[in-house]
């Protein structure tokens, strides 16, 4: 199926990149926030790394231009009803992505094509709550979404050819790399990463070392593009915890569980980069 119009849900970090991503690639696109000032606050975000882009010569004046004008900006669900492909990357919690899918059954129309970013969660229990189930994928993107090539497409228990194909394609058109996966927990990349983050923040307290020397490290010796605990207070320590907890529930894996460490940083406050403070302090929020 051809994606003439695609929505976007949620439009904090990951769900305003996947709506850049869209425009960018001259693809007409609706986001959804659940008030005006968070949506304009997203549109601002996208605005200015584009200029960035423009600023640095990879993107002429103009395309930019066309490319902000490409999104629009909505709080209301009943407008994705024309929406060829809706893309949900609101928060990582099961009931209310659920929610978010019955409703979204409703007012979309049948031929629509229904993808969650979920990391963590079963695409197959978001699905249930559709009359449509065959119709629901996940297209997992990596943070930060426009940086990073990868997007998983995630074949749920009941989705079919052409609405798995579809996706693929249509990440594929925003300059992605897709994979194809199962719903199984963590998917691929996660599977891997969540618990091998998890261990590089054992280590911290094992080992003894600062969390710039475990930086240090795994850039230097292993090759890593930037340090575990940067890259955990990139992805905020609560989403990263909220992954631990819903991979450890699936697989009761040891290494899943989220490091006690980690666990009170998130109930302090402490979430990384969008907090202001996580392993780093950082002074651009
Ligand atoms: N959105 C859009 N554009 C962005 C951006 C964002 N969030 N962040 C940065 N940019 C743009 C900026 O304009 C920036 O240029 P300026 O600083 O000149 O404005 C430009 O991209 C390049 O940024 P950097 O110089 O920081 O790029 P880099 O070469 O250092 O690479 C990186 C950055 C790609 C993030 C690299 O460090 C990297 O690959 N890190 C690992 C990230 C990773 O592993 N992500 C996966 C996390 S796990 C996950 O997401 C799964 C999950 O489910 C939780």
């Amino acid at each position: 199926m051809e994606v003439r119009k695609v929505g976007v849900i949620g439009l904090g970090a990951m769900g305003a990149g996947i709506a850049q991503l869209c425009v960018e690639a001259g693809v007409d696109t609706l986001g959804r926030e659940v008030t005006p000032e968070l949506g304009e606050k997203a549109r601002d975000r996208i605005g200015h790394f584009l200029t960035r882009k423009v600023e640095k010569g990879q993107l002429e004046q103009g395309a930019r231009d066309e490319a902000v004008g490409l999104l629009s900006l909505t709080t209301e669900l009943d407008d994705f009803a024309d929406c060829d492909l809706v893309i949900e990357a609101i928060v990582e919690e099961l009931e209310p992505k659920r929610e978010l899918f019955a409703e979204l059954d409703r007012t979309c129309r049948p031929e629509a094509v229904l993808a969650t970013n979920t990391s963590a969660l079963s695409v197959t229990e978001i699905a249930a709550a559709t009359t449509r189930p065959e119709r629901v994928v996940g297209m997992h993107f990596f943070n930060p979404a426009p940086l990073m090539p990868l997007v998983e497409i995630v074949r749920a228990e009941l989705t079919a050819d052409e609405p798995f194909e579809t996706a693929f394609a249509f990440g594929e058109r925003i300059g992605k790399t897709p994979i194809r996966c199962n719903d199984t927990p963590g998917f691929v990349v996660n599977r891997v990463l969540i618990p091998l983050l998890n261990d590089c923040i054992r280590v911290l307290d094992e080992a003894r070392v600062t969390p710039e020397d475990l930086d240090l490290g795994m850039k230097n010796g292993a090759g890593w593009p930037m340090g575990p605990c940067t890259l955990v207070d990139l992805v905020g320590i609560d989403v990263h915890v909220h992954a631990s907890e819903a991979l450890y529930e699936k697989t009761r894996e040891p290494r899943m569980a989220p490091p006690p460490r980690l666990v009170a940083m998130r109930n302090a406050g402490l979430l990384g980069r969008k907090s202001g403070r996580g392993f780093y302090r950082y002074d651009n929020v």
